[in-house]
């Protein structure tokens, strides 16, 4: 199949209006360290867009710019920030309260510009996440009010901000779990069931159809449907509006994607693979209800079989046990420790184990993700590419791909993808790695 021709890159003039949906732990250590970093105060470490190089034409070539100086993405110096949350506290009160950073080092430094960034009312309904009190909401108003009432937050962020493009980014709490429906289906449906207040229509759809409404690309960072039902992908796609999701894969799920890929890589079997994790953020309590956590789970279970492919070799992965299990456990805050025993068998069926014992920092490992998805969604609006981005699937537990595609969770195949987009975006071959030129050459 031939290669479709590369888009036309708008240049990334102007502002870049930033809007997360939350500001909680994950938003308030993204805008925190984007501020730093702004003022030579940190590094950016763990986010490509700002970190990594990208290798152009052949090894023997030397040409491997950095990704930021390759493709034309916004710079730091350029991105407002807007929010909206349940609690009013303004974005140095949420990172102080989150203690992910150290106070003295990494807040204070920037105390200003943190107090500037306060929340506007959310969309919220505490069905949807019980263990959250907040009152800071657009309270009983009606979902159809509350879709309309979020329009006119982007908008007036649009022209108070005088921003040029806006990017949306779900950074909020993971909502109970809802499986798609006929509510999901087509924009008949999904109005229908927003005027009925049907609660099949979560907050976290509401804000991303108001997004796409707006013409603003939104990402999820939780497991939540969200943008990722058939109705809004729809949507997404006749407006060229950019989407992407689901949930940021950043600990045990980031382990999983290297781990499983190696052992079929290497033909070797899987009987077992148990994963818990203790938790003590506000995240973790909210996932503590189990309504909440079923959604997690989800996004967390289906990466081992779509991975393993177990239909096409049951022999090796025809019978394995797969538990996740999320523990809130409040005296380790935000720094998450997360076990996996994997049983795993080798050459005429003799056992073996792997253990692994991740002890992260999650918002740490989030916010990287967070801000090279909000230039990666910018880049992508303004090359033209509307519905979901695939090449995206990098920074996700639970990639959003199109109807009829399994998603692709191999770590290394998700970079590849991702850089040869880059590089089909600019005009530059893809890499495929054949390297047959090295040899066959004189
Ligand atoms: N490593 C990670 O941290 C990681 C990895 C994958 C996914 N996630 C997901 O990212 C999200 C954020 O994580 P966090 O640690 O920052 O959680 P957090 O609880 O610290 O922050 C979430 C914030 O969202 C707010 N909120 C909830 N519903 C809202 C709504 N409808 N509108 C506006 N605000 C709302 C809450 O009040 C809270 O302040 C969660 O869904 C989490 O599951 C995080």
């Amino acid at each position: 199949m031939s290669t479709p021709p590369s888009p036309t890159v708008q240049p990334a003039t102007g502002r870049l209006g930033v809007l997360t949906v939350g500001l909680g732990a994950v938003a308030s250590t993204l805008i925190a360290g984007v501020e730093l970093v702004k003022r030579g105060q940190a590094l950016p470490i763990g986010s490509l867009t700002q970190m990594a190089t990208i290798r152009l034409g052949k090894r023997t070539d030397g040409r491997s710019p950095m990704v930021k100086d390759f493709v034309p993405l916004a710079k730091l110096e350029d991105i407002v920030w807007g929010a909206w949350d349940v609690y009013p506290d303004d974005a140095y009160v949420a990172a102080s309260r989150a203690g992910v950073l150290d106070g003295g080092k990494h807040i204070e430094a920037i105390a200003e510009v943190l107090r500037d960034v306060r929340p506007m009312p959310a969309a919220f309904e505490r069905k949807y996440a019980r263990n959250l009190e907040g009152e800071h909401i657009k309270a009983d108003i009606g979902k159809r009010a509350m879709l309309e009432a979020i329009r006119e937050d982007i908008n007036r962020f649009r022209d108070d901000k005088q921003v040029d493009r806006i990017v949306m980014i779900w950074c909020a709490s993971t909502e109970i779990f809802i499986e798609p429906g006929p509510a999901h289906m087509d924009l008949e449906s999904f109005d229908a069931a927003i005027d009925a207040d049907d609660e099949m229509i979560a907050p976290s759809m509401l804000y991303a159809y108001a997004a796409i409404l707006e013409g603003v690309p939104f990402a999820n960072g939780s497991p939540n449907l969200a943008v990722d039902t058939p109705v809004l992908r729809k949507l997404a796609t006749e407006r060229n509006v950019a989407i992407c999701g689901k949930d940021f894969k950043t600990g045990q799920t980031l382990m999983k994607t290297v781990l499983a890929p190696m052992l079929k890589a290497r033909q070797l079997g899987l009987s077992g693979w148990y994963s818990t994790n203790i938790l003590g953020n506000r995240d973790g309590e909210v996932l503590d209800a189990p309504e909440n956590f079923k959604t997690k789970e989800e996004s967390k279970l289906g990466v081992l079989e779509d991975i393993l492919e177990p239909a096409k070799n049951p022999d090796l992965y025809g019978n394995v046990f797969h538990k996740v299990s999320i523990n809130y456990y409040p005296p380790r805050g935000d720094n998450k420790e997360g076990w996996d025993n994997i049983d795993i068998f080798g050459w005429l069926g003799y056992p073996m184990q792997i253990k692994v014992d991740f002890l992260c920092r999650d918002s740490i490992l989030a916010a990287p993700l967070a801000l090279d998805l909000v230039l990666f969604m910018d880049l992508a609006q303004r090359a033209g590419l509307g519905g979901i981005q695939e090449w995206l699937s990098f920074y996700f537990k639970s990639p959003q791909v199109a109807p009829g595609l399994y998603p692709e969770h191999d770590l290394f195949i998700q970079l590849t993808k991702l850089k040869n987009t880059l590089r089909w975006m600019m005009g530059e071959d893809p890499i495929t790695h054949l390297g047959r030129e090295y040899y066959d050459e004189g």
